[in-house]
């Protein structure tokens, strides 16, 4: 019996295996394909662009993807405001958060996927820069997170959660506009924030905030970023909106369902 088996089997009739390896094979060549294409894709890609920003790759870029709406030469036009004077912080703060170039009209830019490269990025905020000057990037020191955490957290309490939450989780604002969260924004970009003062959010300048405060605001931001919630579940940190909801739908709830559960039993 078993000899016979192991003849048929030997003779062409597949193992059962045999559609599970086909499988596995299928996906590794296409898997490996796509790979391959995108790697060349990526590299025809950085070919293209220069490794350093250069304010006349900016401009070029500047001429191609923001001058139907910010103007030729910065002036502005009817759907967009002039960008004489914004500075390169402005530029970085728009475009690496995704808000530029702007797509859509509404109540605030929204943030989409990056479209450019940190390079290309850097370009434009130079090419702007040279136009008109405005605030720059700021020195590294400000940016690395070695502040003192808990002043920032007080100064972030003080001058920020009312639109922004206690623990940067972002709140709504009025007319559909909203402060966001901060829980994933670089040190670069809350930097860029307070100094350029994006749509609805005021400036913080240095007179308000100085350069110290601003490094331990970043500071206290970086740190909650990292943080683990000690308290277990944050349920996204909102306050008294999901804490209400988790006790209405589960607390209620419980009560309501042992109260049915007694009753059925006595009956
Ligand atoms: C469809 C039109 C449109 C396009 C395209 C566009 N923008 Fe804008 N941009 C706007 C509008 C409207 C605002 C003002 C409202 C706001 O801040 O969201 C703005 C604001 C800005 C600001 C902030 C100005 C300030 O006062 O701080 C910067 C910087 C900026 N844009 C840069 C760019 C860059 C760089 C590009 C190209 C990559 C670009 N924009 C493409 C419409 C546009
Ligand atoms: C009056 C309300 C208000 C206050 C006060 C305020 N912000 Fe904002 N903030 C906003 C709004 C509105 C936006 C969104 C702007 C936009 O989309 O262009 C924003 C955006 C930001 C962003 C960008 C987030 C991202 O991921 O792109 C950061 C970072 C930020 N604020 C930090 C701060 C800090 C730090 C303070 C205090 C020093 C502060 N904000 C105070 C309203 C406020």
């Amino acid at each position: 019996m078993a000899r016979e088996k192991t003849q048929r089997r030997s003779r062409g009739r597949r193992s059962p295996f045999a559609a599970a390896a086909l499988i596995a094979v299928g996906l590794l060549m296409t898997g490996g394909l796509y790979a391959g294409a995108s790697a060349a894709v990526a590299s025809t890609d950085e070919s293209s662009t220069t490794t350093t920003a250069s304010v006349a790759e900016g401009e070029k870029l500047f001429q191609a993807n923001c001058a139907t709406c910010h103007g030729l030469n910065l002036e502005g036009t009817e759907t967009g405001p002039s960008l004489n004077g914004v500075g390169a912080l402005a530029v970085e703060f728009q475009v690496s958060t995704g808000r530029m170039p702007m797509q859509m009209q509404g109540p605030q830019a929204d943030q989409k996927p990056v479209q450019f490269t940190d390079v290309q990025t850097e370009s434009m905020a130079q090419y702007v820069q040279s136009v008109a000057p405005g605030p720059d990037y700021p020195s590294a020191r400000v940016l690395d997170g070695e502040g003192d955490v808990s002043r920032g957290a007080e100064l972030f309490r003080i001058n920020c959660a009312m639109c922004h939450n206690v623990a940067a989780a972002g709140g709504a604002l009025t007319e559909g506009k909203f402060a966001p969260d901060i829980h994933d924004t670089s040190a670069l970009n809350i930097y860029a924030a307070m100094i350029t003062g994006p749509q609805n959010m005021p400036v913080f300048n240095d007179m308000n905030l100085t350069e110290e405060d601003k490094r331990d605001i970043v500071s206290a931001l970086l740190y909650q970023q990292e943080m683990q919630a000690p308290g277990g579940f944050t349920l996204g940190s909102l306050g008294p909106v999901s804490e209400g909801l988790f006790i209405w739908i589960f607390g209620i709830g419980g009560l309501i369902a042992v109260a049915v559960w007694i009753t059925a039993k006595s009956n």
